[in-house]
């Protein structure tokens, strides 16, 4: 390990709960009760407390659950939101204590404790292997299916994902289907067998992104938006954490979440119609999530003037201040990306995997830490009126 989290210490994740994380009670016929099952709390707590231990890690190591013992004393239902609190209260050697708590909206729901020990990775998979013999390789091995989604257009060809987000009447605004549909292909590009070795994310019709769909987030309650807002920090996160270089390209508005989108990707080419912002204040609420990735690139100074004086940058001031890597022509945009897709594949993906992993380990853009803090603020301002006044603002074209 490169370093022993301090004790205490806590790490939170909050999720929306969705269709795949439910069971239903009562007969099929009528209309069946949905709540947050109980191996789905496991899971989310379990996560928390992984998160906790990430970036102490050497990048052979990883932590697995090893004891959980949990009291699930309320139920929630499908569409609400749970927070899992994963506190660290003892370590021993390798083996780490959390004590465990998840609440909903309507208070706690689950109390418990779990035993995480960190692992050597290629130790573990010997162990795996000597386990269940060659049928844990064919099951490592068998490679994962490319997701049908609508909301992204996306193919793999010459072991490079193209994704083109699809929402083209909003911008590309992030709403839940997209959400969702970047989650699958995220789901899919980290599976040890995926065969991806470069991922490419434009934006379909004028723009790359606009952000968090404000129409939708409009039309949820507070604890819902901020469910939401949480899910697509950690969809940033995995996207910059994913082994693939990834390479954004970027025409047209690119704003908030889009931004954060655009950031989390190694690689940032840019047409000179592209404009970047990140105008959350003018809706009453700061940046959801990641916005340590601005500040790796264009410091404190440069995020101060996107986030908090809401800047809009024009491409050659993005490319000035370091927010992109690469600003061409509208018209060569897909050839220079290209280009940069011919100069990747030419390297050793391993090496690119590693380099990434290293430079993460820096200083991750989207640790669990930063993300919790950033998505308390964000939840904080949600539950004001002034967000409700800001969407309305927005709704009705007013300071756009
Ligand atoms: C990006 C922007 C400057 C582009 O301005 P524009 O070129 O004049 O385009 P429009 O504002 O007319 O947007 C085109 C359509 O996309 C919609 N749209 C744009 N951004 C959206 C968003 N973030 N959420 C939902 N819908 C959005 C607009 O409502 C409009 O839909 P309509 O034609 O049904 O009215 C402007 O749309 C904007 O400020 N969007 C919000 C950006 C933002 O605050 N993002 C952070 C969200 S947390």
């Amino acid at each position: 390990m490169k370093s022993i989290p301090s004790v205490p210490s806590e790490s939170r994740r909050r999720i929306e709960v969705c269709p795949g994380q439910t069971i239903a009670l009562g007969p099929k016929a009528e209309s069946p009760v949905e709540v947050f099952s109980t191996p789905s709390l496991i899971l989310l707590l379990e996560l928390a407390a992984k998160d906790l231990l990430a970036p102490h890690l050497e990048a052979e190591e990883d932590s697995v659950g090893v004891h959980v013992e949990l009291k699930h004393a309320a139920p929630t239902p499908r569409g609400g939101w749970v927070e899992a609190t994963a506190r660290l209260v003892a370590v021993q050697g390798r083996q780490f204590d959390f004590e465990l708590v998840a609440v909903d909206a309507a208070g706690e729901i689950g109390r418990g404790s779990h035993r995480r020990a960190v692992v050597s990775l290629s130790k573990f998979k010997d162990a795996l292997a000597r386990r269940t013999g060659p049928q844990a390789e064919r099951l490592i091995a068998s490679p994962p299916m490319v997701p049908a989604t609508g909301t992204i257009l996306g193919g793999v060809t010459g072991g490079v994902a193209r994704l083109t987000l699809n929402r083209p009447a909003s911008l590309n605004a992030i709403d839940r289907s997209l959400t969702a549909d970047l989650e699958s292909w995220l789901d899919y590009l980290e599976h040890p067998a995926c065969a991806v070795r470069l991922v490419v994310l434009a934006g379909a019709g004028r723009a790359y992104c606009a952000g968090e769909d404000i129409k939708e987030h409009a039309a949820l309650d507070a604890e819902a938006s901020i469910a939401l807002a949480n899910r697509r920090g950690q969809i940033c996160r995995r996207l910059a954490l994913l082994p693939q270089p990834v390479i954004a390209q970027v025409h047209g508005p690119c704003f908030g979440g889009g931004l954060m989108l655009a950031l989390a990707a190694d690689l940032v080419v840019a047409s000179h119609s592209a404009t970047f912002g990140l105008p959350e204040v003018k809706l009453g609420w700061p940046p959801a999530y990641t916005l340590d990735a601005v500040v790796a690139r264009v410091g404190r100074n440069g995020a101060r003037r996107l986030a908090l004086l809401a800047e809009t940058w024009t491409a050659a001031e993005a490319r000035e201040l370091g927010l992109v890597d690469r600003v061409v022509a509208d018209n060569q945009l897909r050839s220079e990306a290209e280009r940069a897709v011919g100069d990747f594949l030419r390297l050793p993906a391993r090496a690119l995997a590693e380099t990434k992993r290293l430079l993460a380990d820096l200083g991750p853009a989207g640790s669990s830490g930063d993300l919790a803090r950033t998505l308390d603020a964000y939840s904080r301002c949600r539950r004001q009126p002034e967000a409700a006044a800001g969407m309305k603002a927005f709704l009705e074209g007013r300071d756009r």
